[in-house]
């Protein structure tokens, strides 16, 4: 049996279908200063979010194997697109607790909105899922929902175009008509949109309150940590390692826009038949 301060000390296990997860980690090193973390970032087949459930399912299960490859003592599944489609394969396929972004953003959403009146933005994927409303409508039957896919969001985002007038204007023709609506609340249901919080901030207005899925799910994380008895006592300076499926051109840089602080190395673990196989 591993004693308890060396599974405490075992990484948390964070996945996404690109570089866009890096948002979650930022937020999770924020809240979790001391947690070890292992990053796998998929972005040979980035994006998820035109892709069908069934494929989106095929390759979460891919993702999570490699993750439970690392012997990481939690998963989360930093991507709201396999949040949505397939939470329940990473849950069957993991045998540690498994945290998404859905359920913690869904919640947060909820209670801060005052009107009951909350928009809902992610990838085409998120939205036909109704993954969102599902668990909001089981916490609050009287809201009002309102929902669209932002796809161009992802490209601006990794393009760097944060604070840029195509950025402005496509946040204004994606988000007028959830303004029309009268949204008090707009959930940010994709790993990318925190990058471009500002452009959307302006296109919906001061009285609209932005949710982030990924800090709402870094502190239900720690919830988790803490009811599995899980949280790393070591105060040491966290390892944190990064692998993706390929590097694109310009990885280091957006990654660090995404995480808010330096990378480090980052390593190639490209996808082989049904798993992925790092190669260091
Ligand atoms: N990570 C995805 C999400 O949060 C966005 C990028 C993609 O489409 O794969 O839904």
């Amino acid at each position: 049996m591993i004693p308890a301060s060396a599974l405490q000390a075992q990484p948390i296990g964070v996945f996404d279908s690109g570089i866009g997860g890096l948002t979650v980690v930022r937020a999770l090193t924020r809240r979790l200063p001391h947690e070890n973390i292992v990053y796998f970032g998929d972005t040979a087949r980035v994006p998820y979010g035109p892709k069908s459930p069934q494929v989106v399912r095929e390759y979460a299960a891919q993702d999570v194997a490699f993750l439970m490859g690392h012997h990481v003592k939690m998963v989360v599944i930093a991507c709201n697109t396999v949040s949505a489609v397939a939470l329940d394969v990473v849950q069957k396929l993991s045998r540690v607790p498994v945290v998404g972004v859905i359920q913690p953003g869904a919640v947060a959403a909820v209670a801060a909105s005052t009107k009951k009146r909350i928009g809902i933005i992610g990838t085409q994927a998120t939205v036909n899922s109704e993954a969102y409303a599902h668990v909001i409508r089981a916490c609050a039957s009287d809201v009002q929902l309102f929902s669209r896919a932002c796809p161009l969001f992802v490209p601006l985002a990794e393009e760097g175009w944060i604070d840029h007038p195509v950025t402005r204007l496509v946040a204004k023709e994606y988000l007028f008509p959830l303004t029309l609506e009268k949204i008090d609340t707009l959930i940010l249901g994709c790993t990318h949109y925190p990058v471009l919080r500002a452009a959307i901030e302006s296109a919906v207005g001061p009285g609209v309150g932005l949710v982030d899925s990924g800090e709402a799910t870094a502190i239900e994380v720690e919830r988790v940590l803490d009811a599995h008895a899980l949280r790393n006592r070591s105060t040491d300076r966290p390892h944190l390692q990064f692998f993706v499926s390929d590097i694109p051109a310009k990885f280091a840089e957006v990654g660090e826009r995404f995480l808010g602080q330096s990378m480090g190395r980052v390593r190639r673990a490209p996808i082989e038949g049904g798993g992925v196989a790092p190669l260091g």
